[in-house]
């Protein structure tokens, strides 16, 4: 897979980052983008070097929720790498636990904004890229919480239900252009995002995934670099869970 180039949003850090490493390990050429100019920078250090066949690392400070900027992201890997075979919508918030009769509409709206608007962006202008080249792989973010209804969670899930439908209806658009968008669907995985549910009852989020205990992003990572992969290239419009068993119950 030497030469190619992959972007992972929000790729500074938990599954992202995970999933960056992996790619250039395998040769890929990997842009990373996110808000933050001194964690992102960190990464690249990190990522890098775990890099093979002189695979190219980048840092691109990006706001997913800023549509003209998630264009000028496409437009300026292009311009560095000159292809972009490869997209990961990754970044994502997770910023309130309520009913929703208590829950904030600000809240609600950011999370709009970044999971479904942020990831709809990046759709956007990467498959018109993918379709100037003649084909590429996307696979978005969505989750256990894309799947199900989850107690005191309802805002978060109703974006994460909306990546599912962005991810298989654009799969069925595209997959005759050489395009290939799937998704993988998290369970619970030690990040940033829930670190704070985390402290407080791990034990308790374990008990929730029959394989009694919460995921790494490693263990995401995986699924991500397979369904971005050749060996994925009958796998179309997929939702791959990656749960320790939650959904099978
Ligand atoms: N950790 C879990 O349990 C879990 C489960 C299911 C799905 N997910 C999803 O996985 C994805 C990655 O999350 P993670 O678990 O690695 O947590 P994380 O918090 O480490 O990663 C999310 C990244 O997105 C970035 N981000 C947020 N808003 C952004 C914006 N507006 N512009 C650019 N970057 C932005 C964050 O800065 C962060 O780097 C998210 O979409 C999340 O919803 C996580």
């Amino acid at each position: 897979m030497t030469n190619q180039v992959a972007l992972i949003t929000g790729g500074a850090s938990g599954i992202g980052k995970a999933t960056a490493k992996k790619l250039v390990a395998k040769g890929i050429n990997v842009a990373i983008s996110g808000r933050r100019v001194d964690v992102g920078n960190q990464a690249v250090v990190e990522i890098e070097a775990v890099a093979t066949d002189g695979a190219q690392v980048r840092f691109i400070r990006n706001d997913v929720t800023d549509e003209a900027a998630m264009k000028a992201l496409i437009e300026q890997v292009v311009g560095e790498f000159g292809r972009l075979d490869m997209a990961v919508n990754n970044a994502g918030v997770y910023n309130e636990a309520a009913t929703i009769d208590l829950s904030d509409t600000d809240k609600f709206r950011d999370m709009i904004d970044t999971n479904v608007l942020g990831l709809y962006y990046g759709m956007k202008y990467q498959i018109a890229q993918m379709k100037r080249q003649g084909g590429g792989a996307i696979v978005n973010l969505a989750s256990i919480a894309g799947l199900n209804g989850v107690p005191w969670t309802g805002t978060y899930v109703s974006t994460k239900h909306a990546v599912v439908g962005l991810t298989k209806s654009s799969a069925l658009d595209h997959a005759a252009e050489g395009i290939r968008i799937n998704a993988v669907a998290p369970g619970a995985i030690r990040t940033n995002i829930i670190a704070q549910q985390i402290d407080a009852d791990e034990s308790g989020l374990a008990a929730m995934h029959p394989i009694g205990r919460i995921g790494t992003p490693d263990e995401i990572a995986n699924g991500i670099c397979w369904l971005l992969s050749d060996e994925a290239s009958f796998v179309v419009g997929h939702i791959l869970n990656i749960d320790g068993g939650f959904q099978a119950k």
